[in-house]
């Protein structure tokens, strides 16, 4: 039981897991992942998280092994490690080719690493606490540079972010777009409920597609509340009613408190009074009956 790790097929302790420093992923983050996780020792949605991880080789011109070999050495992997429940992390590193930026140097290669440990999902108390996130002066990457659709091994600008949230006493970043739109968390989507509905930013602003968004806007659909796909500055999040984010480790959670930094300010404000709301609450609990429906049976 523990963590396990998987490098080019053999399975060792962490501690015993190296890549050769000529990595690409180690030299340049050049490198694709996804992170999964099990309910009842079952992969959640891994078709969904390999079809994100295509999309995001193809565009990268990244070569992938074939997804017969990503399954099985997953699944063996899972199963070595033994754990309950399981936090997975899927790495395709461009691999090492000759010395040098230019990717045709290792054209044709990768290197399959998987990480393994005992899942820990968030503590209940965070559920009804709900996170305090710092809106960063940080923003996130426009997608005409490093779009933030690619999940690569190149997360310094959410690593940033989270840095300059941390040291603001939050508990995560909410990147803003050069424009001033609200795009994403440094690992989760966001979504917001104000009068009119339930509102979520825009793929095109610029953010990763989460699994999670798009199963929670299937759920909210289910029961009968709409998700609008709709731009919007931070001050409709500031005045909205609940504020939530998604990711395939925190689900659904209230978002209870913003600091918002700007230069030298830090402007604190409570969100929806400061408690989780009544529609956040309502969709947790349709998505863990959607998890219960499609994996717990
Ligand atoms: N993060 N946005 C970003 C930038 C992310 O890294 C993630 C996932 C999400 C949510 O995606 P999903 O619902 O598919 O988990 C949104 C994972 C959990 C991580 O890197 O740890």
């Amino acid at each position: 039981m523990g963590t396990l790790v998987n490098v080019e097929g053999r399975l060792v302790p962490p501690e015993q897991a190296f890549v050769p420093v000529l990595d690409r992923g180690f030299l340049y983050g050049d490198s694709v992942y996804e992170v999964v996780r099990t309910y009842a020792g079952r992969v959640f949605e891994l078709g969904r998280h390999l079809d994100r991880m295509e999309r995001t080789a193809a565009r990268i011109g990244l070569l992938l092994p074939p997804r017969s070999r990503i399954e099985s050495e997953l699944f063996r992997t899972l199963d070595a490690a033994g754990n309950a429940e399981s936090y997975a992390r899927i790495i395709v590193t461009r691999g090492e080719g000759r010395f040098g930026l230019a990717p045709h140097l290792a054209e044709g290669l990768n290197r399959l690493v998987f990480l393994i440990r005992p899942l820990e999902p968030p503590p209940p108390e965070l559920y009804d606490r709900g996170l305090q996130m710092a809106v960063t002066r940080m923003r996130r990457n426009p997608p005409q540079a490093l779009d933030p659709a690619l999940k690569t091994g190149n997360y310094l600008n959410s690593v940033l972010a989270l840095r300059e949230s941390h040291a603001a006493g939050a508990d995560d970043a909410l990147m803003l777009d050069l424009h001033g739109q609200v795009t994403e968390a440094s690992t989760s989507n966001v979504f917001f409920v104000n009068a009119g509905g339930i509102v979520t930013p825009p793929l095109a602003v610029g953010m990763l597609e989460g699994v999670t968004r798009g199963l929670v806007i299937e759920v909210a659909r289910g029961e009968g509340l709409p998700v609008r796909e709709e731009p919007h500055g931070i001050e409709a999040l500031a005045a909205a009613d609940e504020v939530f984010v998604t990711s395939s480790l925190r689900e659904v959670m209230a978002v209870t408190s913003l600091v918002i930094l700007d230069g030298e300010k830090a402007d604190r404000r409570a969100v929806a009074g400061g408690k989780p709301g009544p529609i956040t609450r309502r969709l947790h609990a349709a998505f863990r009956r959607y998890v219960e429906r499609t994996h717990l049976r």
